[in-house]
């Protein structure tokens, strides 16, 4: 919910899930704050009652034997939804708008990205005072922290753009900032559309180098499959996109990086069990996170 707290209802889904036997729950993005969430729910920061009830789902969660993961991410940037939030989204450079064009997106400043660092840190430590098992970074599919990692979004002159190195950074800065607060053990993952799926977007092979540079940051584990908001199909697939549709990019994904791989996207359990036994993926994922 937008002020921070899971209501009971949302409870209740996350334990008849834990109920299920399912070994590890993911939330649904949690934004860091109002300003980045266009309307999406937040960790609300500020709000004492937020931890409390945070704990309360991750309770009701480990009485089953689950594991629960929070997602948190820093925004939607340039995918964000019109009239919601902020009027001018916010990007790393200035792109148009998704949802209208015509709106040209305000590039973040230098500063501004320390602020991001530091709201992550805090992020960081709300997750460990409610208990959760793990975390994960929303780098996913065309949202604020891929429109730092793609050419096609990122112009930028600055240390936060021009190699893949500069232009992962945003999102390496990240994972340490997290990494300082939860310390060596806790479990970092890190989601990344790897294949955009239109032409002029970040393909399977130019994705190689930054999940490599993601390891070497510290990540423990990627959830990787396709698609960005210029093919929407992928991020949400219908049955019409096929049966386990983005587990594609895994096979590719193993011959670059050690560190345990995630996928979702249309698994049957056939086919849940046919990519687990092909070696290239090691959870697979069901269900809108
Ligand atoms: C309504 C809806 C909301 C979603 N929200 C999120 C989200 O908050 N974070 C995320 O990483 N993925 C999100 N996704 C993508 C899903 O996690 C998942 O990748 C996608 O649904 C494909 O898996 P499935 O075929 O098992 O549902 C969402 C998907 C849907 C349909």
């Amino acid at each position: 919910m937008q002020d921070g707290t899971e209501s009971e209802e949302g409870i209740r889904y996350y334990e008849e899930r834990a109920k299920g036997g399912v070994g590890l729950i993911k939330t649904g993005a949690m934004f860091l704050d109002e300003k980045t969430a266009q309307g999406g729910p937040t960790l609300a920061l500020h709000n004492t009652r937020a931890i409390p009830k945070a704990t309360v789902l991750v309770e009701r969660v480990h009485r089953w034997g689950s594991k629960i993961c929070l997602q948190i991410s820093c925004g939607t940037g340039r995918n964000g939804m019109p009239n919601i939030g902020e009027r001018v989204p916010i990007s790393s450079s200035a792109n148009p708008s998704f949802y209208d064009p015509e709106t040209l997106c305000r590039p973040l400043e230098t500063e501004e990205i320390k602020e991001i660092m530091k709201d992550f840190e805090a992020g960081a430590q709300y997750a460990l005072n409610a208990g959760f098992d793990a975390l994960e970074i929303h780098g996913h599919a065309g949202y604020l922290i891929d429109q730092f990692i793609s050419p096609q979004w990122n112009q930028r002159t600055d240390e936060y753009g021009g190699s893949w190195e500069n232009r992962t950074r945003f999102a390496t800065e990240i994972v340490e900032a997290i990494r300082g607060v939860v310390g060596p053990d806790f479990p970092i993952i890190f989601r990344i559309s790897l294949d955009h799926m239109y032409q002029g977007g970040r393909t399977l092979e130019d994705s190689m180098p930054i999940i490599q540079l993601l390891e070497k940051a510290g990540v423990d584990a990627l959830d990787i499959d396709s698609g960005s908001y210029e093919s929407m199909d992928y991020i949400f697939p219908t049955r019409y996109t096929g049966e386990a549709c983005m587990a594609y990019v895994c096979e590719e994904a193993r011959k670059h990086v050690n560190i345990p791989l995630l996928n979702a996207g249309n698994h049957s359990m056939e086919t849940a069990v046919d990519l687990l036994e092909s070696g290239n993926a090691d959870i697979i994922s069901f269900g809108a996170n």
